[in-house]
C-alpha cells in the first residue's frame, strides 16, 4: 500500500488547528526524521513508519489537556495511541504500522527500552527540535548527546545545530 505522507500531514493541521505552535513541532519533527531515516538507508517500510509516527507522535496532548488540564507524557502515554489508532485508521493505513506507530506514540518518552531504528529516530529527531523550543542550556544539550544520541546522521545534526552550545 502507497502511503500518502502528505494526508496525513494535513490530517493532523486539522486535528490542531489553531495551535500553530504543535503544528510547526510536528512539522519539525518530521522534517528531521525522514532526513535522518534517509541517511540511514531504513526501508521503505520502516521509513513509512517512521513518518506516520513523527507526525502523530504528539497527538495525545490534545486530549490530555481536555481530559486532566495538563499535557504530562504519563497522560500522553495514556491518550495517544488510541488517538493515533483512530486517525491512522480513518485514513486507512494497514493493521501493523497502526499498532508499531501507535506503540511509539504511548513510549516516545520513555529512553530505556528503545527496540527498533524507527523509534530511535523519532526520539532524535524530537530532541533536535525540543532542544531548541525547550531552551535547554548547554550541559543539558550534552547530556542527551551522550545518552540519547546513536545514529550517525542524527549526531550529526545535534552537534551541528547546537554547535555553539556543544562547542565544536
Ligand atoms: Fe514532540
Amino acid at each position: 500500500m502507497v502511503i500518502i505522507m502528505e494526508t496525513l500531514a494535513l490530517e493532523m493541521i486539522k486535528y490542531y488547528a489553531g495551535d500553530i505552535k504543535r503544528i510547526n513541532h510536528f512539522i519539525k519533527v518530521h522534517g528531521y526524521a525522514k532526513a535522518i531515516g534517509e541517511a540511514e538507508g531504513l526501508s521503505e517500510r520502516e521509513q513509512s513508519i517512521l513518518e506516520a509516527a513523527a507526525y502523530v507522535h504528539d497527538i495525545g496532548i490534545k486530549v490530555s489537556e481536555q481530559k486532566y488540564g495538563s499535557s504530562a507524557g504519563h497522560y500522553q502515554e495514556i491518550e495517544g495511541p488510541s488517538e493515533a489508532e483512530r486517525l491512522l485508521a480513518d485514513l486507512g493505513y494497514d493493521a501493523e504500522l497502526i499498532s508499531r506507530v501507535s506503540y511509539l506514540v504511548g513510549h516516545h518518552h520513555t529512553y530505556s527500552d528503545i527496540d527498533g531504528i524507527d523509534y530511535q529516530i523519532l526520539v532524535e529527531a524530537d530532541f533536535l527540535v525540543n532542544i531548541n523550543e525547550d531552551n535547554m542550556d548547554a550541559a543539558a544539550i550534552k547530556s542527551v548527546r551522550e545518552r540519547i544520541f546513536k545514529t550517525k546522521s542524527g549526531m550529526e545534526m545535534l552537534d551541528n545545530l547546537y554547535k555553539t552550545e556543544l562547542g565544536k
